[in-house]
This record gives C-alpha cells, sequence and structure tokens, in this order.
C-alpha cells in the first residue's frame, strides 16, 4: 500500500490534511516533528507533507526537520510553516511580516500559475485561506514563485525537479476554492499515487492481521451499540468469529428497541454475544438521584462493575478488544497513552479484567472510515450511520430523577420523533436529535377535561464537530405532526417544546 506521511509541527488543521489524503484514497499517517529520521525513512513514504505550525522557522529552539529529507528523492508539500521551514531549510530567508503588507489572515484572492503541477487544471485565480505572520523574503535555489496575492507576492513556491511544492495557506480547509483537487494533484500529479486505499482492502488485509495476531487466543469486547465498538465487533467477528465473546450490557436507558436492534446486527455472525439486561439494577442505583453528574458517574460504575462481572464469568482472556479510532489517537500525541485511554463512552477500562494484550483494530481510521467499513462488513445502515448517543443514555435526558415510567414514556415520545424525522428525510441533515422529559408539569385540556402532566421537549441540533452547535430549523408542519402524535399517543405528556437554543450557550444535551 502506498504512503504519505504527514509531518506534524503543531498545526490546527493537521487532521484535516490526514483526512483530504484519506479521502483521495491515499493511505496517510500523522506522525509527530519529533520522530527520529530513521523511523520517517523506514515509513518509506511516496509523498510527504509538511503541515503548518504556531512557530516561526526563525526562532531558536522552533520544530523542524533533519534536512537529510531533502535528498530521499520523495516529493514534498510545504503548507504554511510547512512552507516557511523547507524554504529556510533549502536556503531561503524567512521573515517577519510588515503589518499591512504580506502578512495575511483569512479569506484572501489568490492568482496561480497553472502550468505548475500542484494547480492543473484549476483556475487561475480564486479565493485561499490564509493563515500566516511570517513571509519569504528570498526563495531557495531551484524554486519559482507559482502563487501571489495581492499582499503577498510570494504565496506559493515549487521545484518541479525534485517535486518541492509550498503554499502560505491552507488547501485542506474548505474555504481554500480547489484546495481539495491541490491536494490531489500532489498525490496523484506528483507522488504518482495510485489510489489502494479502499475499504474492502482495508478489511481483507485487517482480518488477515487479525487472524495472525489472535491465532487461537480468546477475545473479549464491550459492546456498547455505538458505531465504533459495533464496527470493532464486527470486524473481529469476521477474522476470529468463535474465539469472540461480546458483552453488552442493556441498562435499561437505551432508546426504544435498541438492545433487540444490537443484538439482530450480529445474529449473522457465529460469536459470543452476552447480553446482559440489567435494567432493574441500573434504576435501583439511580433512585433518588437527581443531579446530572451524579447519575453520570452511577451509570459509568455501574456499567463497569456488570462488565467485570461478566468477564470473570468468562474468565481469563487473551485479548481486549477496543474500538478506539484515529482521531483519538492523534489527539493523544499519536503515543502509547492512546493504548490505556479508554474510549468507552460509558466509563473506564476495567482495570482487573483478566487479557493479555490489547487489540484496537480501528486504531488508524477516521469516523467516515469507521462507517464505511462497517457498511462493508454488512453492518445494517441504522447501527452504522446512527447519531451519536451518550453513554448515560436516558439518564442525562430526563431531567432530575429517573423512574421507569418516565423511561418509558420519554423512549416511545423520542422513537416518534425519530420515525417522523426519517419519514420526512430530515434526519440526514441532522447532526443530532432526541426527546427529553423535562420534569415540568404543566396544565392541560384534553377532551372536556383537565389535564396536568408533565411537558415534553424536542432538541434537534446540526454541528461538524459537537463543541458548538446550532439548533436545527425543523419545517413547523413536520413539528406539528410529532407534537399531534406524542400528545396521542404517549400517555402522561400534555405539553411540547422545541428547544431553539444552541450551543454555546446551552449544551446539546439538557443535563
Ligand atoms: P453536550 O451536551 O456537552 O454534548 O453539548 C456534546 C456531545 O457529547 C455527548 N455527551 C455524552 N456522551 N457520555 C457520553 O458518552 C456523556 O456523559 C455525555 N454527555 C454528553 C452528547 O450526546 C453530544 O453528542
Amino acid at each position: 500500500m502506498q504512503k504519505i506521511l504527514i509531518l506534524d509541527f503543531g498545526g490546527q488543521y493537521d487532521q484535516l490534511i490526514a483526512r483530504r489524503v484519506r479521502e483521495h484514497h491515499v493511505y496517510c499517517e500523522v506522525v509527530p516533528w519529533t520522530t527520529p529520521l530513521a523511523e520517517l525513512r523506514a515509513f518509506d513514504p511516496i509523498g510527504i507533507i509538511f503541515t503548518g505550525g504556531p512557530g516561526s522557522v526563525y526562532l531558536d529552539g522552533s520544530p523542524t526537520v533533519d534536512p537529510q529529507i531533502f535528498t530521499w528523492g520523495v516529493p514534498i508539500l510545504g503548507i504554511c510553516y510547512g512552507c516557511q521551514l523547507m524554504a529556510r531549510l533549502l536556503g531561503g530567508e524567512v521573515v517577519p511580516a510588515q503589518e499591512g503588507s504580506a502578512r495575511e489572515y483569512g479569506r484572501t484572492l489568490t492568482c496561480y500559475d497553472t502550468s505548475c503541477r500542484l494547480f492543473r487544471g484549476l483556475p487561475k485565480e480564486g479565493a485561499s485561506w490564509m493563515s500566516h505572520g511570517d513571509y519569504m523574503a528570498k526563495i531557495p535555489e531551484g524554486f519559482a514563485l507559482t502563487a501571489r496575492s495581492a499582499a503577498c507576492p510570494n504565496v506559493a513556491i515549487a521545484d518541479e525537479d525534485r517535486g518541492f511544492y509550498g503554499v502560505q495557506f491552507h488547501p485542506e480547509v474548505g474555504h481554500t476554492e480547489r484546495g481539495t483537487d491541490m491536494i490531489q494533484n500532489f498525490l496523484y500529479e506528483v507522488c504518482g499515487a495510485k489510489g489502494d486505499w479502499t475499504m474492502e482492502d482495508y478489511e481483507r488485509t485487517a482480518v488477515a492481521q487479525l487472524r495472525e495476531k489472535i491465532g487461537t487466543g480468546k477475545v473479549l469486547l464491550a459492546l456498547s451499540g455505538g458505531v465504533d465498538s459495533s464496527v470493532c465487533a464486527a470486524l473481529l467477528a469476521e477474522a476470529v468469529g468463535p474465539q469472540l465473546t461480546c458483552v453488552f450490557v442493556d441498562h435499561g436507558l437505551m432508546r426504544l428497541n435498541e438492545g433487540d436492534e444490537v443484538e439482530a446486527a450480529f445474529a449473522p455472525w457465529d460469536i459470543n454475544f452476552v447480553r446482559v439486561d440489567a435494567g432493574d439494577r441500573f434504576l435501583t442505583k439511580l433512585a433518588g438521584v437527581d443531579q446530572p453528574e451524579e447519575k453520570r458517574k452511577i451509570v459509568g460504575e455501574e456499567f463497569i462493575r456488570v462488565f467485570e462481572e461478566e468477564a470473570k464469568r468468562i474468565g481469563a482472556v487473551d485479548f481486549l478488544a477496543q474500538g478506539t479510532i484515529y482521531p483519538d489517537v492523534i489527539e493523544s500525541g499519536a503515543g502509547e497513552a492512546a493504548v490505556i485511554k479508554s474510549h468507552h463512552n460509558v466509563g473506564g477500562l476495567p482495570d482487573y479484567v483478566d487479557f493479555k494484550e490489547i487489540v484496537e483494530p480501528l486504531r488508524m481510521l477516521f469516523k467516515d472510515e469507521v462507517r464505511q467499513l462497517g457498511r462493508e462488513l454488512g453492518l445494517p445502515e441504522h447501527l452504522v450511520s446512527r447519531q451519536p448517543f451518550p453513554g448515560p443514555g436516558l439518564a442525562i435526558r430526563i431531567v432530575g430523577e429517573v423512574t421507569k415510567e418516565k423511561a418509558d414514556a420519554l423512549r416511545l415520545a423520542d422513537s416518534i420523533f425519530r420515525e417522523e424525522l426519517a419519514r420526512a428525510g430530515e434526519d440526514r441533515r441532522l447532526s443530532q436529535y432526541f426527546a427529553v422529559f423535562t420534569n415540568t408539569r404543566s396544565v392541560g385540556v384534553m377532551g372536556d377535561g383537565r389535564t396536568y402532566d408533565h411537558v415534553l421537549a424536542l432538541r434537534a441540533v446540526t454541528t461538524s464537530d459537537f463543541m458548538t452547535a446550532d439548533w436545527a430549523r425543523i419545517p413547523y408542519d413536520l413539528l406539528d405532526k410529532v407534537s399531534g402524535r406524542i400528545v396521542n399517543e404517549v400517555e402522561g405528556i400534555d405539553r411540547i417544546v422545541y428547544d431553539i437554543t444552541s450551543k454555546p450557550p446551552a449544551t446539546i444535551e439538557w443535563e
């Protein structure tokens, strides 16, 4: 498999660069700039990308790379800081830009030399996204200028013979028009990529590797029903089916039919599927508790306890599997830290489950790749493309104390909301959508009688990262239909409100 090496100088868009490369079906890995040169060489890349970074190349102690790298005959694309670093190491000069000249932030009209391989086939001008305070006062020998803006004549440089390219702007962000085509040009025109990174191939290779590693050993996995753990389970099922035991703890705070759906999804595989229906146990622990953080802690701890009990019953296993994915690995500095970090979305890793080694078969995949792999493996679409669901489940969607009656009412209302959104095709544009049992009562009138029942809130948001979110503009007619159905079909609810708060100031969940 061909590989691109992304040398990380601490830029804020590094993950995005990696995603863009993978979207073009070329495998890549992000490694810190401190990685020894021999390791970079051993990676055997067909091309290298130097990322952006917050530093200034002329300051002592700034991130750098051994200039030996330029003698390998491997093409290099430097982005922002990476461009300046390449320029400086190859004999150019980088200086702080003067206020008002050459220093650029934000969307900038840029003119490209389309005879350069990086810009081949693209329009001669377009907006690019700049974020640099330094400036290449002198470009290195052998390089030509290949793009300019009004403030800066040196926006891009290229040494086509050696395959070295540098851009001051960020082609990986959406604000740079045709930026993704520039990355494609680098991969295919410059590095000679063949596009051999597909999920079909990945599945084949991963299955073979897992078989080799696991041999005749036993594997244990805590299956939550979320995308990552489900795909991890399906991959292991494909690789070592009967040696795999999945423990699915149903804490009674799942959505309607969720437990059955997860169980049904894994029925086709010959694995040991252990479903623990522990609803009563969780409800007992939650009785009388109304503070969100306390509820979270109780659900998390109880989850681990149940899982450990099951693990003990199963006995010693050789491998504990986890659904760690690549963004977690990159965020934890690509080091060993990720191995001990738990990514189960309920609580921590049980520390006295008896196992010898951890396997993390999704460790190198982005979320969209995980979904793709899930489809390849034949998991149902509703499981593969599902919205995030918090580990503590409905416990944090019932304001105040949790009871079975409230959970049952909420489950039904939530399923009506989801069903109508799906029927209208609205679900595809939403990032997360659910109902909340507000624990407030209000007066209503049904038939000729007075009611004094509960208020239910509907919440739907759009977001790309869940750090900020907009409340979703769902058509009124659709809300009307959902509202009508819920008050008619769910006992104990006589008023529906729609949450029109974005994040911030609100959070996505109510608790
Ligand atoms: P907030 O409510 O903080 O949510 O805006 C952001 C995202 O995190 C999810 N979330 C949780 N996930 N355990 C989880 O596994 C939790 O305790 C938890 N709380 C919030 C939330 O659903 C949203 O996707």
